[in-house]
């Protein structure tokens, strides 16, 4: 394995760092994580530099998220995204990680639009994220989702669920909110989590979720890892927004984000500071006192 950088006109990606030494991620590898109770670190680049240097930096989990439409084309929410527009960001991505003879898994997002129709259409649209390099879809919602999931699953593509604050439909929820409080709201977030890890789901992203939730899930779920984002310590995993926790958001950054940049020499070293925050335990804190 090359430990010189690769030079290109424009840019060197990073030298391929000893965590690339480690076998490539798959799912029977972070079922092997989950069972000696070490937590997953996930985190979103939309190019191929970032994407090596987050896989040089040791994340598990690289997420072409369709927050690229919000920290990357400018758009207002997610809902803009095209499935072209994924795609090209899901192979560069990576084009990148091959480069440097990266070993992360790469999760893309089924934008909204593309799997909604019918099980054909989510079918067709993950086989363009998959022919692109993705090594598993995403998508957002319970309910409805679950046979569409089970129909992919059963055609050979991984897939993680996303629930609890669903930004592509942020209109039909009101805004960026906190979801699951109260029992009827928890229940049907319980409900729908369960139907999605028995429709084969292996992943399940928990977004903005009262912590005692996403924990119980968590024990509960026992094929299907969750990763929290806002959602507390209690999960198999954590995402964050790259942008964020550099510090480098337009808008307003969430309050349960933590800039790694601070004390850090380097985005490398910044990153390298949240897998090693995420696998200590020592982020997230107090999710619920930063809503
Ligand atoms: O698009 C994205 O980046 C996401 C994360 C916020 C989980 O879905």
């Amino acid at each position: 394995m090359s430990q010189t950088p690769t030079a290109t006109p424009y840019g060197t990606l990073p030298p391929a760092s000893p965590v690339s030494a480690r076998k490539p991620i798959s799912l029977p590898r972070l079922n092997e994580m989950r069972a000696r109770g070490e937590k997953i670190a996930m985190l979103t680049a939309y190019d191929a530099t970032f994407a090596a240097v987050a896989d040089a930096a040791g994340v598990e989990c690289i997420l072409v998220g369709d927050s690229l439409g919000m920290v990357c084309q400018g758009l207002a929410s997610t809902v803009g995204v095209s499935l072209e527009t994924m795609r090209y960001h899901v192979e560069s991505v990576a084009r990148g990680l091959q480069r440097v003879q990266g070993t992360s898994w790469i999760i893309g997002d089924l934008p909204f639009g593309s799997y909604h129709a019918s099980r054909e259409e989510a079918l067709r649209s993950a086989s363009v994220l998959m022919q692109a390099g993705a090594h598993m879809v995403k998508l957002e919602g319970g309910g409805w989702t679950t046979e569409t999931v089970r129909f992919l699953v059963e055609r050979g593509i991984p897939v993680c669920a996303h629930l609890g604050l669903t930004p592509q439909t942020v209109h039909a929820l009101g805004g960026y909110r906190v979801q699951g409080r109260g029992d009827e709201s928890a229940n049907q977030l319980r409900q729908h989590a369960l139907d999605l890890q028995d429709a084969g789901a292996s992943m399940l992203v928990l977004e903005m979720v009262p912590e005692a939730l996403s924990t119980t899930l968590t024990q509960a779920l026992e094929r299907c890892h969750t990763i929290g984002i806002g959602a507390g310590k209690g999960t198999a995993g954590q995402v964050l927004v790259m942008h964020d926790m550099l510090g480098v958001n337009l808008g307003k950054t969430p309050k349960f984000v933590r800039n790694f940049m601070h004390g850090s020499s380097s985005v490398q070293d910044s990153i390298a500071s949240y897998v090693k925050a995420v696998k200590d335990g020592s982020f997230p804190v107090n999710t619920e006192h930063a809503w």
